[in-house]
């Protein structure tokens, strides 16, 4: 069935809230829902929504990847608490690791993060808690990516003839498959959420996962995560769309205390886009790129070299994987 955009200059965000809360409640009925928040916006808005709609009959989980930014679980629970949402964390940190070892085709490694997830951990979180349904923050481009055969987005089954109750024994509810990102940002701000949460930068379902090219071990996922934090505590103030810190598979020869070394290499991409399908890097000050440049191989032994990606999407994509 074809999805009818609603494009974020025609949402009546009120009306939006509405019609989903409805059709949330009317689905789950008297039951309970699951949903994981990953602190992503999509994630988010998805769970304001889905309060809103069931208050306590929601559970809302972190689900601990080990593949996560710099103290997210702790502090997308704090940002939480403080409406009134508890989240509890789920510890599956080794079911990831060990569900991406030796992979490293990129749609391995989606596919590998997709199974772990919904037939795994939230197959076994609908079991643990009588829940029905799975509520999940799945987006228009989620899904234009998957069909188009670009991506696979981890959380897209329905258009590629999978049904997740017979694949996973759930149903699965997208209140936000309608809108793009600009459309989920309004809808957040409609919801009442802090500014810091629905003008979050996107970050990916795969996570860290996905900017890491080659094998994802828990070593690379540690270098990563410190580009990650530097990059976007350097880039805060930036007007962009998203901005990252790719690892990448291939060593290069540098020198550290006058002796060689064979390090890793860091790429930062930073992109002005409205809705991912597009995308443009911005014009980073030199000052600003070496200043990031200067400050992650300080802070990261392994990495001896740092470049800033200056490609449009199309033919590059926002993430690396
Ligand atoms: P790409 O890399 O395809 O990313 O240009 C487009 C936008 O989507 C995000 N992204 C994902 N989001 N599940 C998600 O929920 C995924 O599997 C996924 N892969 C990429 C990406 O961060 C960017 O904003």
């Amino acid at each position: 069935m074809k999805i009818k955009e609603i494009k974020a200059k025609n949402m009546n965000t009120k009306k939006f809230i509405e019609e989903k809360v409805q059709k949330i409640r009317q689905a789950v009925g008297e039951g309970l829902a699951i949903n994981a928040l990953s602190g992503g916006v999509d994630s988010c808005v998805v769970t304001a929504l889905g309060h809103k709609a069931l208050g306590n009959r929601l559970k809302t989980y972190f689900i601990d990847n080990g593949i996560m930014r710099e103290g997210e679980p702790a502090k997308v629970k704090a940002a939480f608490k403080k409406m009134g949402i508890h989240v509890e964390v789920v510890d599956a940190v080794q079911d990831f690791f060990d569900s991406l070892k030796g992979i490293t085709d990129p749609e391995e490694k989606r596919e590998a993060i997709t199974q772990t997830f919904y037939k795994k951990i939230f197959a076994d979180l609908v079991m643990q808690s009588g829940a029905k349904y799975l509520l999940q923050g799945t987006i228009l481009t989620d899904v234009d990516e998957t069909v188009a055969g670009i991506k696979r987005q981890h959380n897209v089954f329905e258009q590629l003839g999978i049904d997740p109750q017979v694949a996973f024994g759930y149903k699965i509810l997208e209140p936000l498959i309608q809108l793009r990102k600009d459309g989920v940002r309004k809808a957040g701000r409609g919801m009442g959420l802090p500014e810091a949460i629905f003008n979050r930068i996107p970050f990916p379902g795969p996570a860290l996962a996905a900017r890491v090219i080659g094998e994802v071990t828990p070593d690379k996922i540690a270098i990563v995560r410190k580009a990650t934090a530097i990059v976007e505590t350097e880039l805060k103030g930036v007007k962009a769309f998203q901005y990252l810190a790719i690892l990448h598979n291939d060593r290069v020869t540098g020198m550290r205390d006058n002796k060689r070394v064979f390090g890793n290499q860091i790429e930062i991409r930073c992109w002005n886009s409205l809705d991912a399908r597009k995308a443009s890097p911005t014009r980073l000050s030199f000052n600003v790129l070496e200043k990031m440049a200067a400050k992650i191989t300080k802070a990261i032994p392994e990495v001896v070299s740092v470049t800033y990606n200056i490609t449009t999407k199309p033919t590059s994509t926002i993430e690396a994987v």
